[in-house]
Protein backbone atom coordinates (compact mmCIF):
# COMPACT_ATOMS: atom_id res chain seq x y z
CA UNK A 1 0.00 0.00 0.00
CA UNK A 2 1.71 3.22 -1.29
CA UNK A 3 -1.06 5.90 0.91
CA UNK A 4 -1.47 5.53 4.22
CA UNK A 5 -4.95 5.80 5.20
CA UNK A 6 -7.03 7.39 7.70
CA UNK A 7 -10.71 8.16 8.68
CA UNK A 8 -12.19 9.22 12.07
CA UNK A 9 -15.85 7.79 13.08
CA UNK A 10 -18.11 8.68 16.22
CA UNK A 11 -20.51 6.30 17.82
CA UNK A 12 -22.47 6.70 20.64
CA UNK A 13 -23.41 4.04 24.07
CA UNK A 14 -26.65 2.09 24.34
CA UNK A 15 -27.77 1.73 27.70
CA UNK A 16 -29.97 -1.94 27.71
CA UNK A 17 -33.49 -2.18 28.69
CA UNK A 18 -33.66 -5.63 27.90
CA UNK A 19 -30.44 -7.07 28.97
CA UNK A 20 -28.17 -9.05 27.13
CA UNK A 21 -26.58 -11.23 29.60
CA UNK A 22 -24.99 -15.15 28.40
CA UNK A 23 -23.91 -16.01 24.88
CA UNK A 24 -24.97 -19.35 22.78
CA UNK A 25 -21.36 -18.92 21.13
CA UNK A 26 -18.33 -16.70 22.30
CA UNK A 27 -16.03 -17.00 19.92
CA UNK A 28 -18.13 -14.83 17.28
CA UNK A 29 -20.31 -13.38 20.68
CA UNK A 30 -23.41 -14.70 19.80
CA UNK A 31 -26.26 -14.04 22.49
CA UNK A 32 -28.13 -16.51 24.01
CA UNK A 33 -30.87 -14.32 23.69
CA UNK A 34 -31.76 -11.07 22.01
CA UNK A 35 -31.94 -7.53 23.25
CA UNK A 36 -32.91 -3.90 22.96
CA UNK A 37 -31.31 -0.79 24.06
CA UNK A 38 -31.56 3.33 23.70
CA UNK A 39 -28.67 4.77 22.00
CA UNK A 40 -27.75 8.02 24.35
CA UNK A 41 -26.08 11.49 22.90
CA UNK A 42 -24.38 12.64 25.56
CA UNK A 43 -22.16 9.53 25.54
CA UNK A 44 -19.82 9.21 22.63
CA UNK A 45 -16.84 8.09 21.43
CA UNK A 46 -14.54 9.16 18.44
CA UNK A 47 -12.23 7.49 17.33
CA UNK A 48 -9.49 7.34 14.48
CA UNK A 49 -7.68 4.34 12.05
CA UNK A 50 -4.85 4.68 10.22
CA UNK A 51 -3.39 2.36 8.25
CA UNK A 52 0.54 2.94 8.33
CA UNK A 53 2.72 2.55 5.36
CA UNK A 54 5.82 2.24 7.18
CA UNK A 55 7.28 -1.13 6.89
CA UNK A 56 7.87 -2.40 10.40
CA UNK A 57 5.06 -0.47 12.02
CA UNK A 58 2.86 -2.60 14.64
CA UNK A 59 -0.94 -2.29 15.18
CA UNK A 60 -1.56 0.35 17.71
CA UNK A 61 -4.24 1.45 20.55
CA UNK A 62 -3.98 4.77 21.90
CA UNK A 63 -7.02 5.21 24.44
CA UNK A 64 -6.51 8.97 25.43
CA UNK A 65 -3.44 9.44 24.16
CA UNK A 66 -2.06 6.44 26.76
CA UNK A 67 -1.16 3.12 25.04
CA UNK A 68 -4.11 1.16 25.79
CA UNK A 69 -3.46 -2.70 27.67
CA UNK A 70 -2.56 -5.52 25.40
CA UNK A 71 -5.92 -6.97 25.92
CA UNK A 72 -7.46 -4.25 24.72
CA UNK A 73 -5.91 -4.23 21.59
CA UNK A 74 -6.52 -8.20 21.17
CA UNK A 75 -10.47 -7.25 21.22
CA UNK A 76 -9.65 -4.13 18.94
CA UNK A 77 -7.66 -6.27 16.43
CA UNK A 78 -11.22 -8.56 16.30
CA UNK A 79 -13.06 -6.20 14.04
CA UNK A 80 -9.94 -4.80 12.64
CA UNK A 81 -8.71 -7.72 11.29
CA UNK A 82 -11.87 -9.13 9.91
CA UNK A 83 -12.04 -5.64 7.83
CA UNK A 84 -8.28 -5.85 7.04
CA UNK A 85 -8.83 -9.21 5.66
CA UNK A 86 -11.98 -8.10 3.47
CA UNK A 87 -9.88 -5.32 2.20
CA UNK A 88 -7.09 -7.31 1.29
CA UNK A 89 -5.03 -5.28 3.35
CA UNK A 90 -2.03 -6.10 5.53
CA UNK A 91 -0.58 -2.83 7.12
CA UNK A 92 -0.46 -2.03 10.58
CA UNK A 93 -3.13 0.33 12.24
CA UNK A 94 -2.61 2.82 14.30
CA UNK A 95 -6.15 3.49 16.81
CA UNK A 96 -6.84 6.63 18.41
CA UNK A 97 -9.69 6.80 20.69
CA UNK A 98 -11.07 9.10 22.99
CA UNK A 99 -13.98 8.58 24.95
CA UNK A 100 -15.82 11.70 26.80
CA UNK A 101 -17.23 9.62 29.60
CA UNK A 102 -15.41 7.84 31.84
CA UNK A 103 -14.04 4.06 30.48
CA UNK A 104 -15.15 0.59 31.96
CA UNK A 105 -17.29 2.01 33.96
CA UNK A 106 -20.48 0.13 33.29
CA UNK A 107 -21.31 2.97 31.57
CA UNK A 108 -20.52 1.40 27.60
CA UNK A 109 -17.36 2.48 26.60
CA UNK A 110 -16.93 -1.23 24.91
CA UNK A 111 -19.97 -0.43 22.98
CA UNK A 112 -19.60 2.91 21.35
CA UNK A 113 -15.91 2.24 21.15
CA UNK A 114 -16.10 -0.96 19.14
CA UNK A 115 -18.51 0.51 17.02
CA UNK A 116 -16.87 3.91 15.93
CA UNK A 117 -13.89 1.61 15.45
CA UNK A 118 -15.89 -0.68 13.16
CA UNK A 119 -16.69 2.56 11.12
CA UNK A 120 -13.55 3.94 11.42
CA UNK A 121 -11.44 0.71 9.97
CA UNK A 122 -14.06 0.41 7.56
CA UNK A 123 -13.55 3.58 5.62
CA UNK A 124 -10.41 3.98 6.41
CA UNK A 125 -10.04 0.82 4.38
CA UNK A 126 -11.97 2.00 1.76
CA UNK A 127 -14.70 -0.44 2.57
CA UNK A 128 -18.49 0.36 1.71
CA UNK A 129 -20.67 -1.85 3.51
CA UNK A 130 -24.17 -1.50 4.84
CA UNK A 131 -24.55 -0.63 8.42
CA UNK A 132 -26.02 -4.20 9.29
CA UNK A 133 -23.19 -5.48 8.23
CA UNK A 134 -20.85 -3.42 10.07
CA UNK A 135 -23.23 -4.26 13.38
CA UNK A 136 -21.97 -7.59 12.32
CA UNK A 137 -18.28 -7.04 12.46
CA UNK A 138 -19.03 -4.58 15.59
CA UNK A 139 -20.31 -7.46 17.57
CA UNK A 140 -17.39 -9.86 17.39
CA UNK A 141 -15.52 -7.12 19.29
CA UNK A 142 -18.33 -6.47 22.22
CA UNK A 143 -21.80 -7.55 21.85
CA UNK A 144 -23.83 -4.80 22.63
CA UNK A 145 -21.74 -2.73 20.31
CA UNK A 146 -23.29 -4.13 17.34
CA UNK A 147 -26.38 -1.59 18.91
CA UNK A 148 -24.21 1.40 18.98
CA UNK A 149 -24.35 1.34 15.33
CA UNK A 150 -27.98 3.00 15.18
CA UNK A 151 -29.01 5.82 17.26
CA UNK A 152 -32.46 5.90 18.86
CA UNK A 153 -34.01 2.51 19.90
CA UNK A 154 -32.47 -0.40 18.60
CA UNK A 155 -33.13 -4.06 18.94
CA UNK A 156 -30.81 -7.18 19.00
CA UNK A 157 -31.83 -10.56 17.76
CA UNK A 158 -30.13 -13.08 19.31
CA UNK A 159 -30.37 -15.19 15.11
CA UNK A 160 -29.82 -18.54 15.32
CA UNK A 161 -27.35 -18.99 12.53
CA UNK A 162 -24.35 -20.83 13.20
CA UNK A 163 -21.94 -18.76 11.65
CA UNK A 164 -23.69 -15.44 13.36
CA UNK A 165 -24.60 -14.17 10.07
CA UNK A 166 -28.17 -13.49 11.32
CA UNK A 167 -27.15 -12.06 14.63
CA UNK A 168 -27.27 -8.18 13.56
CA UNK A 169 -28.58 -4.98 15.10
CA UNK A 170 -31.92 -3.28 13.58
CA UNK A 171 -33.08 -0.01 14.24
CA UNK A 172 -36.98 0.59 15.93
CA UNK A 173 -37.42 3.89 15.91
CA UNK A 174 -34.80 6.96 15.66
CA UNK A 175 -34.22 9.55 18.33
CA UNK A 176 -36.73 11.76 17.61
CA UNK A 177 -39.60 9.41 17.80
CA UNK A 178 -39.20 10.12 21.90
CA UNK A 179 -38.09 13.58 21.72
CA UNK A 180 -38.63 14.07 25.48
CA UNK A 181 -36.85 11.49 27.01
CA UNK A 182 -33.98 12.01 29.04
CA UNK A 183 -31.57 9.69 30.85
CA UNK A 184 -29.79 10.94 34.20
CA UNK A 185 -27.03 8.78 35.22
CA UNK A 186 -26.14 8.89 38.61
CA UNK A 187 -22.01 8.00 39.09
CA UNK A 188 -21.29 6.09 42.17
CA UNK A 189 -17.65 5.28 41.03
CA UNK A 190 -16.04 5.99 37.79
CA UNK A 191 -13.51 3.24 38.47
CA UNK A 192 -12.96 0.85 35.94
CA UNK A 193 -15.08 -2.12 36.56
CA UNK A 194 -13.52 -5.25 38.27
CA UNK A 195 -14.66 -7.86 35.75
CA UNK A 196 -15.72 -7.33 32.56
CA UNK A 197 -19.09 -8.75 30.74
CA UNK A 198 -17.78 -11.42 29.00
CA UNK A 199 -16.31 -13.31 31.80
CA UNK A 200 -18.97 -12.14 33.64
CA UNK A 201 -21.72 -13.39 31.57
CA UNK A 202 -19.31 -16.92 30.98
CA UNK A 203 -18.83 -17.90 34.78
CA UNK A 204 -22.82 -16.66 35.27
CA UNK A 205 -23.86 -19.15 33.02
CA UNK A 206 -21.44 -22.13 34.16
CA UNK A 207 -22.74 -21.56 37.63
CA UNK A 208 -25.78 -19.84 37.64
CA UNK A 209 -29.25 -21.78 38.82
CA UNK A 210 -31.24 -18.80 37.63
CA UNK A 211 -29.63 -18.64 34.54
CA UNK A 212 -31.64 -20.38 32.41
CA UNK A 213 -34.67 -18.96 33.95
CA UNK A 214 -33.45 -15.26 32.52
CA UNK A 215 -32.64 -16.28 28.88
CA UNK A 216 -35.87 -17.84 28.73
CA UNK A 217 -37.48 -14.38 29.92
CA UNK A 218 -36.01 -12.27 27.28
CA UNK A 219 -38.26 -12.77 24.05
CA UNK A 220 -41.21 -11.81 26.32
CA UNK A 221 -39.43 -8.65 27.32
CA UNK A 222 -38.58 -7.60 23.98
CA UNK A 223 -41.84 -7.52 22.41
CA UNK A 224 -43.11 -5.94 26.04
CA UNK A 225 -40.33 -3.31 25.28
CA UNK A 226 -41.01 -2.35 22.38
CA UNK A 227 -44.54 -2.32 22.24
CA UNK A 228 -44.32 0.21 24.79
CA UNK A 229 -41.91 2.63 22.74
CA UNK A 230 -44.15 2.47 20.32
CA UNK A 231 -46.88 4.25 22.46
CA UNK A 232 -44.23 6.66 24.60
CA UNK A 233 -45.47 4.63 27.22
CA UNK A 234 -42.60 4.88 30.49
CA UNK A 235 -44.23 3.54 33.18
CA UNK A 236 -44.91 0.40 30.80
CA UNK A 237 -41.59 1.01 29.59
CA UNK A 238 -40.11 1.20 33.31
CA UNK A 239 -42.29 -2.45 34.24
CA UNK A 240 -40.14 -3.85 31.59
CA UNK A 241 -36.68 -2.30 31.92
CA UNK A 242 -36.50 -2.82 35.60
CA UNK A 243 -37.66 -6.32 35.82
CA UNK A 244 -34.91 -7.35 32.81
CA UNK A 245 -32.21 -5.73 34.60
CA UNK A 246 -32.72 -6.69 38.64
CA UNK A 247 -33.37 -10.71 37.05
CA UNK A 248 -29.94 -10.25 35.29
CA UNK A 249 -28.59 -8.99 38.63
CA UNK A 250 -30.60 -11.86 40.28
CA UNK A 251 -28.86 -14.33 38.02
CA UNK A 252 -24.83 -12.50 38.92
CA UNK A 253 -26.35 -12.96 42.56
CA UNK A 254 -26.90 -16.49 42.08
CA UNK A 255 -23.44 -17.53 40.44
CA UNK A 256 -20.99 -19.27 42.02
CA UNK A 257 -18.86 -17.20 43.85
CA UNK A 258 -21.39 -14.48 42.84
CA UNK A 259 -21.06 -11.46 40.70
CA UNK A 260 -21.59 -8.14 42.73
CA UNK A 261 -22.15 -5.18 40.47
CA UNK A 262 -23.82 -3.02 42.85
CA UNK A 263 -22.13 -0.73 45.47
CA UNK A 264 -23.96 0.30 48.83
CA UNK A 265 -24.20 3.67 47.03
CA UNK A 266 -25.85 2.01 44.06
CA UNK A 267 -28.85 1.19 46.09
CA UNK A 268 -29.01 4.08 47.92
CA UNK A 269 -30.21 5.39 44.32
CA UNK A 270 -32.33 3.24 43.78
CA UNK A 271 -34.20 3.83 46.80
CA UNK A 272 -33.74 7.61 46.21
CA UNK A 273 -35.38 5.98 42.84
CA UNK A 274 -38.40 4.26 44.46
CA UNK A 275 -39.10 7.56 46.19
CA UNK A 276 -39.42 9.66 43.28
CA UNK A 277 -41.56 6.74 41.77
CA UNK A 278 -43.84 6.58 44.68
CA UNK A 279 -44.45 10.54 44.42
CA UNK A 280 -46.09 10.19 41.03
CA UNK A 281 -42.52 11.06 38.87
CA UNK A 282 -43.08 8.77 35.85
CA UNK A 283 -39.31 7.36 35.50
CA UNK A 284 -37.36 4.28 36.13
CA UNK A 285 -33.83 2.75 36.36
CA UNK A 286 -31.60 0.17 34.74
CA UNK A 287 -27.67 -0.79 35.82
CA UNK A 288 -25.76 -2.75 33.94
CA UNK A 289 -22.28 -4.69 34.62
CA UNK A 290 -21.27 -2.06 37.07
CA UNK A 291 -22.89 0.36 40.05
CA UNK A 292 -23.47 3.29 37.94
CA UNK A 293 -27.38 3.79 37.78
CA UNK A 294 -28.84 5.16 34.86
CA UNK A 295 -32.74 6.32 35.07
CA UNK A 296 -35.01 7.06 32.18
CA UNK A 297 -37.70 9.93 32.98
CA UNK A 298 -39.53 12.93 30.79
CA UNK A 299 -37.07 16.19 30.45
CA UNK A 300 -39.41 17.78 32.74
CA UNK A 301 -38.70 15.41 35.28
CA UNK A 302 -35.04 15.96 35.15
CA UNK A 303 -34.72 18.50 38.01
CA UNK A 304 -36.81 16.86 40.70
CA UNK A 305 -34.09 13.93 39.59
CA UNK A 306 -30.86 15.84 39.81
CA UNK A 307 -32.09 17.61 43.36
CA UNK A 308 -33.43 13.71 44.66
CA UNK A 309 -29.68 13.03 43.45
CA UNK A 310 -28.26 16.22 45.33
CA UNK A 311 -29.17 14.64 48.60
CA UNK A 312 -27.06 11.90 47.94
CA UNK A 313 -23.28 14.04 49.39
CA UNK A 314 -21.10 10.69 47.87
CA UNK A 315 -21.97 10.83 44.54
CA UNK A 316 -19.72 11.46 41.69
CA UNK A 317 -22.03 13.30 39.85
CA UNK A 318 -24.84 13.27 37.19
CA UNK A 319 -24.20 13.09 33.45
CA UNK A 320 -27.59 13.98 31.38
CA UNK A 321 -28.21 12.40 28.06
CA UNK A 322 -30.90 12.76 25.31
CA UNK A 323 -31.04 9.96 22.59
CA UNK A 324 -28.62 9.75 20.21
CA UNK A 325 -27.92 9.38 16.80
CA UNK A 326 -26.43 6.43 14.22
CA UNK A 327 -22.54 6.25 14.57
CA UNK A 328 -20.84 8.13 11.56
CA UNK A 329 -17.82 8.93 9.65
CA UNK A 330 -17.01 12.36 10.64
CA UNK A 331 -15.88 14.27 7.44
O1 LIG B 1 -21.21 -6.18 25.10
P1 LIG B 1 -20.63 -6.49 26.39
O2 LIG B 1 -19.80 -7.72 26.32
O3 LIG B 1 -19.89 -5.32 26.98
O4 LIG B 1 -21.82 -6.83 27.40
C1 LIG B 1 -22.83 -5.92 27.79
C2 LIG B 1 -23.60 -6.43 28.95
C3 LIG B 1 -24.57 -5.48 29.60
O5 LIG B 1 -24.15 -4.15 29.45
C4 LIG B 1 -24.61 -5.79 31.09
C5 LIG B 1 -25.98 -5.65 29.06
C6 LIG B 1 -26.26 -5.08 27.70
O6 LIG B 1 -27.17 -5.62 27.05
O7 LIG B 1 -25.63 -4.10 27.29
Amino acid sequence: MSDSREATARANANIALVKYWGKRDARLNLPAAGSLSATLAGLCTTTTVRFEDAPYARDRLLIADQQAPPSMLKKALRVVNLLRTRAGLDAAVTIRTHNDFPTGAGLASSASGLAALAVATAAAAGLELAPHELSRIARQGSGSACRSLYGGFVRWDAGEAKDGSDSFARPLYPAEHWEALRVVVALVSTEPKPRDSTSGMTHTAATSPYHAAFVASVDADLDAAEAAIAAHDIEALGRVAERSCLRMHADMLAAEPPLLYLQPLSWRVLSCVRELQEAGEPLFFTVDAGPNIKIFCLEESVPRVRAALATIDELNGTIEARLGHDACVLL
